[in-house]
C-alpha cells in the first residue's frame, strides 16, 4: 500500500488526442493507478476537438495507451483504468459546449483542469470553465512554452490569473519532476559535506549538458518558431541551473524554494553584444550520422523551410552575479542530434590549495561531482587516490565513488517525470512547478539573447548529426583553460 493518500479528483485532460496526452499523459495516469495512487472515485475526462464518435476516440486512447506503456501492460490496471475515462468533445473556444463539460464535471470533487494544448488557448479555456462556474476550487495546470518571449508569457499569465490565483496556477516544466533532478535537493542539502564546499571558494565551473540523439521528430512546425534557446534552455536548463547555484531554502515548502530559484535567475549577468560571439554558440545539424545511419540536415526534414536560421544547439556561458557564484562559469550546453541522449551536471571542484605531488600530474588534480539525470540515474564523485603496485610510487588516479539508483534501488522502477508531477497535483503540492516570477526572470534573460542575435544577423553554425556540435562551442569552454567532461 502506498504510504500517501490522494483525494479523489475530477482530471480533465484538454488536448487529450495531443501527442503529450497519448505520449506521456495517460500512461502516467496509468502508472498512478498501478502504484495505488488514484483514488477509487478518481475519474478522467478525456477532452478534445476533433471530430468521431466517443467509442473511436476511446479506442484510439487505449490502444496508444498499450503502445507506450508497452509489454509491462497489467490487463487488470489497464481494465480499472480505462473504466475512469470518459470523452468529451469541446471546443475550447465555444463557451457553449461547457455546459456539456460542466454536467460531467460535477461538483462532489475537486477539478484539475491539465491544458495540454497551445498556450494562445489557455485564456479561453480558464474563460469559459469560470462562465461555467468550473474555476471554484479548480486546479489549473499549464504546459510548456508558455509564451515565446517576457512579453508574450505575461499576456498568457495574466489571461489565466484572471481566473485563477497562482496558489492553484501550476506551470509544468517536466525536468523537474525527474529523478535525479528531485535528488539535487537532497544532495545538496542533507549532505553537509557538499553543502560546506559548494561555492566559489571550492568550486571552478559546472557544466550543464543536456543533448538528445533525435532530431526535430515531426515537430518542425513548433520547432522552427521557438529554437532550442526557447525550447529548452528557458525552462530545462535554466531550471537545473538554479537548483545547483540556489541558496539553502528555510524550508521546503514550494515558496520558500522558488524564493531562491528566482534569486539565482535574477542574478545572472546579462550577456554583452561581445559576450554574443565569445560566450555564446547557435548551432544547426546538417545531415551525418546518428547510431551509424545517414539522417538529413535540419533544413533537409520534413516539412522544413530550407531558409530558417533556428538552431538547433546552444552552448554558453552563464556567470551569476553573487557572493556564492562569483568567478564561477557555468557552462550550458544543449542541442539535437548528439551522439547519445545524456542529460549530466558536472561540479568541477578546485584544486587542492598546496600541491605537494609530482607535477606532471597536476592538471588530473581536482574533484568532480558527476549528475546523471539520464540515461543510467546515479551519481557519481571523482576522486583522487594512489595508484595500487610497489612500482606506482606515490602516482595518482582518479577514481569513482558511485551511486547508480537503479543497481542501488534495485526493486523500484524509475518513474517518469510526469507521472511525479501529476500526483503533485493531485496532492496540491507546487514545490515541483513554476511559479510565475520564475518564468518571466528567465525570460527576461534569455529575451536579450534573442534581440543580440537577431541583431547580429549571425547565422547558426553547421554542425555534422552524430557530432558534439559545432567546433566553436568546444573553443568556448577551452578558451578559459578547460574541456567539457567526457566528449569523445
Ligand atoms: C521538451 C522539448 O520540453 O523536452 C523537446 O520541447 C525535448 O524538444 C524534450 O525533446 C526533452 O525531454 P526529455 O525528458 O526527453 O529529456
Amino acid at each position: 500500500m502506498p504510504s500517501i493518500t490522494v483525494e479523489p479528483c475530477t482530471f480533465a485532460l484538454f488536448g487529450a488526442l495531443g501527442d503529450l496526452a497519448l505520449r506521456k499523459l495517460f500512461p502516467a495516469l496509468y502508472q498512478l493507478d498501478g502504484a495505488g495512487l488514484l483514488h477509487d472515485d478518481t475519474r478522467i475526462l478525456a477532452l478534445a476537438r476533433e471530430a468521431g464518435t466517443e467509442q473511436q476516440h476511446l479506442a484510439h486512447i487505449e490502444k496508444e495507451l498499450r503502445s507506450y506503456v508497452g509489454k509491462d501492460l497489467d490487463e487488470t490496471i489497464a481494465q480499472r483504468f480505462l473504466a475512469r475515462l470518459t470523452y468529451v468533445h469541446v471546443d475550447f473556444k465555444n463557451a457553449d459546449d461547457y455546459v456539456a463539460l460542466a454536467e460531467k464535471v460535477g461538483h462532489e470533487q475537486r477539478l484539475i483542469a491539465y491544458f495540454a494544448t497551445p498556450a494562445a488557448v489557455y485564456g479561453a479555456i480558464c474563460e469559459n470553465l469560470a462562465k461555467a462556474g468550473l474555476a471554484e476550487n479548480t486546479r489549473v495546470v499549464l504546459e510548456k512554452p508558455i509564451g515565446s518571449d517576457l512579453e508574450s508569457s505575461r499576456k498568457v499569465n495574466d489571461a489565466v490569473a484572471q481566473f485563477f490565483p497562482e496558489n492553484r496556477t501550476y506551470r509544468i516544466d517536466h525536468y523537474l519532476g525527474k529523478e535525479t533532478v528531485q535528488n539535487l535537493i537532497a544532495l545538496r542539502f542533507a549532505n553537509s559535506l557538499f553543502e560546506t564546499q559548494w561555492n566559489q571558494n571550492y568550486i571552478s565551473h559546472v557544466e550543464i549538458t543536456v543533448a538528445e540523439q533525435v532530431g526535430i521528430e515531426g515537430r518542425w512546425g513548433y520547432f522552427d518558431k521557438a529554437g532550442q534557446l526557447r525550447d529548452m534552455i528557458q525552462n530545462h536548463l535554466l531550471q537545473l541551473l538554479c537548483l545547483i547555484a540556489m541558496d539553502p531554502p528555510a524550508d521546503l515548502s514550494a515558496d520558500s524554494i522558488r524564493d531562491e530559484k528566482v534569486k539565482v535567475l535574477k542574478a545572472l549577468a546579462p550577456i554583452s553584444p561581445e559576450g554574443l560571439t565569445t560566450q555564446v554558440v547557435r548551432g544547426q545539424y546538417i545531415a551525418g550520422y546518428s547510431a551509424g545511419k545517414p539522417v538529413p540536415g535540419y533544413l533537409e526534414e520534413e516539412n522544413s523551410n530550407t531558409q530558417s536560421d533556428t538552431e538547433t544547439f546552444v552552448a554558453l556561458r552563464a556567470d551569476i552575479r553573487n557572493w556564492r557564484w562569483a568567478g564561477v562559469p557555468f557552462y550550458l550546453r544543449t542541442g539535437k542530434r548528439m551522439p547519445q541522449k545524456l542529460s549530466q551536471i558536472v561540479i568541477h571542484f578546485k584544486e587542492p590549495s598546496h600541491y605537494i605531488f609530482a607535477p606532471e600530474q597536476r592538471l588530473q588534480i581536482s574533484n568532480k561531482l558527476i549528475i546523471r539525470l539520464q540515461p543510467d540515474e546515479g551519481i557519481s564523485l571523482r576522486v583522487m587516490t594512489k595508484e595500487q603496485g610497489l612500482d606506482k610510487g606515490m602516482q595518482l588516479r582518479s577514481g569513482p565513488l558511485q551511486l547508480n539508483f537503479s543497481d542501488t534501488y534495485r526493486s523500484a522502477r524509475i518513474p517518469d517525470a510526469y507521472e511525479r508531477l501529476l500526483l503533485e497535483v493531485m496532492r496540491g503540492n507546487q514545490n515541483l512547478f513554476v511559479r510565475k516570477d520564475e518564468i518571466e526572470a528567465a525570460w527576461k534573460w534569455c529575451d536579450q539573447l534573442i534581440a543580440g542575435w537577431k541583431k547580429s544577423g549571425d547565422a547558426p553554425k553547421p554542425y555534422a548529426a552524430g557530432s558534439w556540435g559545432p567546433m566553436s562551442s568546444i573553443a568556448l569552454i577551452t578558451r578559459d583553460g578547460r574541456s567539457w567532461y567526457g566528449d569523445i
